[in-house]
């Protein structure tokens, strides 16, 4: 069934029909439109029906124009995958997305390195032979890049997958020499598929070379994941996703499928200016990421949590809150993981609804990195019908706290931590975060002065003069801060 399906996709540019190459080009076009709609929560709804229009219009263009080995396969595969995938979404917890996303990257990899293997083994079949009945050279390359790139964000996704998923510990694994034996690797790798290209073909040794490629490939996904520590997997995430996109983009060559080209470009680029932008949000260096954790401290972040001090800090209830609350002129709510886990985000645009009637201005602040995927708090915000104009990113709002008569952190941790600006020993130095000590006074909402935010660190604005800490589950506290505001 793998061969049909493969060789549904083969077929070079050359033998396209011109109304084919207009429908891919319309395509990419809408999967351009899906990216910029995703851009903002406001537009995230038409952005991916705009994916899934140009995706379907791709999809169908290939079935159409090729000479289909069995439809009937084809859907029967398609139906499978659909079905799982339509199970998977429907059950998966906001929290767990980000395993799910590399559970999925690990399938694109596994795809690439399928489809590299069915164009080696049946050539003709993909159109990549010569005069003489040889695959190309540069189908050679492509081939080889495509099952390397593919081979490597599978190991690597899968590691990320169970780093993620809490069944492999988070924490660094450094092995001695690592960048030695990385660089070695990526370098035999990459002279492999050299002599893959230029070997006469059916010269003894070739398969090998295919095979050892995809070995090595594996095997450097596995060793750049595991030095990365838990603070560092966000961006490994959406690196892996750049990764995955560029496997499928040098297969759209192989296959010669111009729409699985643009595609694949678009994901690839888009993955790596996200990662990008993580890492300057969390104030890590890009390269040291992608280099499998070069310079990462094996002690720092990743929710260990040491043995901390006991120190004197207020504790307030929810009547409280609501009484300062009202007599505010301004309100910043700084949501984080915690609301998330709460499910609080209704209760929460309840409570900011009250507010408003009674006159105080509402704004909510979202960090980069708040909760455990990228734009995590805004999908909670807008499901709970937040106005997108109330929500501010960080630089837009960070020196409105010095004005503002309340900070009320809501399931936030790391993003408020003072210490990113003082600590330097601090796992999340560095990174840019709320300056909610500013602000005149401040509610902190956690469920108990044990629990430890992602970098597992202590953080000052717990003990601050202006400080009042809201103890209980995030939902069950502003319910109740809902009901004394009636
Ligand atoms: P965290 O620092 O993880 O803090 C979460 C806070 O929520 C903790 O203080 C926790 O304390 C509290 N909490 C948990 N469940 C709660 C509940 N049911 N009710 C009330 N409070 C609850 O969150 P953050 O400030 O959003 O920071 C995100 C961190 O995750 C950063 O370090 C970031 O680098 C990392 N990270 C981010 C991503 C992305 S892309 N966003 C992905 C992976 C990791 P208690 O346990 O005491 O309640």
């Amino acid at each position: 069934m793998t061969f049909s399906l493969l060789a549904a996709g083969a077929e070079h540019g050359a033998g396209t029909p011109a109304w084919a190459m207009l429908a891919y080009l319309v395509a990419g076009v809408f999967f351009i439109l899906a990216l910029r709609g995703l851009s903002s929560p406001a537009t995230s709804r038409t952005g991916n029906r705009n994916g899934m229009i140009g995706m379907a219009l791709a999809v169908g263009t290939t079935l159409v124009t090729h000479d289909i080995a069995n439809i009937v396969e084809i859907l029967i595969a398609v139906g499978i995958g659909g079905a799982i995938g339509v199970v998977v979404a429907r059950r998966i917890a906001m929290t767990a997305m980000p395993e799910l996303v590399a559970g999925f990257h690990s399938l694109v990899g596994l795809a690439a390195v399928v489809v590299g293997f069915g164009a080696w083994l049946d050539p003709q079949s993909f159109g990549i032979i010569d005069a003489m009945g040889q695959i190309k050279p540069e189908s050679r390359i492509e081939l080889g890049l495509g099952i390397a790139i593919g081979a490597i964000t599978f190991s690597g996704s899968v590691i990320a997958f169970l780093k993620l998923s809490g069944r492999m510990s988070g924490s660094p694994i450094m092995l001695p020499g690592r960048h030695v034996i990385n660089l070695g690797t990526l370098a035999a790798i990459i002279v492999l598929i050299g002599l893959y290209t230029v070997s006469p073909a059916g010269a003894a040794g070739e398969g090998w070379m295919v095979i050892a490629v995809a070995l090595l490939a594996f095997i450097i996904g596995f060793l750049l994941i595991i030095p990365i520590g838990g603070a560092d997997m966000p961006v490994v995430v959406s690196m892996l996703n750049s990764y995955s996109g560029w496997a499928a983009a040098a297969m759209g060559f192989t296959l010669g499928n111009t729409a699985m080209i643009i595609t694949g470009a678009l994901v690839g680029s888009s993955g790596a200016i996200l990662s990008y932008i993580m890492c300057r949000a969390m104030n890590r260096s890009f390269i040291s990421v992608i280099a499998g954790g070069f310079g990462a401290d094996a002690g720092a972040a990743g929710g260990a949590g040491g043995a901390r001090e006991q120190r004197p800090y207020k504790q307030g209830s929810a009547e409280d809150a609501a009484y300062m609350l009202e007599q505010a002129e301004s309100v910043i709510i700084i949501p984080g993981y915690g609301m998330a886990v709460a499910q609080a985000q209704h209760a929460l645009r309840e409570m900011g609804d009250k507010l408003k009637e009674k006159g105080v201005s509402v704004k909510y602040a979202i960090h980069p990195v708040a909760g455990r995927m990228p734009g995590h708090m805004n999908v909670l915000l807008a499901e709970a019908s937040v106005p997108y104009d109330e929500v501010f990113e960080l630089e837009d709002i960070n020196s409105e706290f010095a004005q503002a008569d309340v900070a009320f952190i809501i399931g936030a941790n790391d993003v408020v931590n003072p210490a990113a600006k003082t600590d330097k020993s601090s796992p999340i130095y560095g990174m840019p975060v709320f300056d909610v000590d500013k602000a005149k006074q401040v509610f902190f909402i956690k469920r108990s002065m044990g629990g430890v935010g992602y970098a597992g660190v202590d953080n000052d604005v717990f003990y601050m003069n202006q400080t009042v800490m809201l103890l209980a589950d995030a939902k069950k506290m502003v319910e109740e801060i809902v009901k004394s505001l009636d």
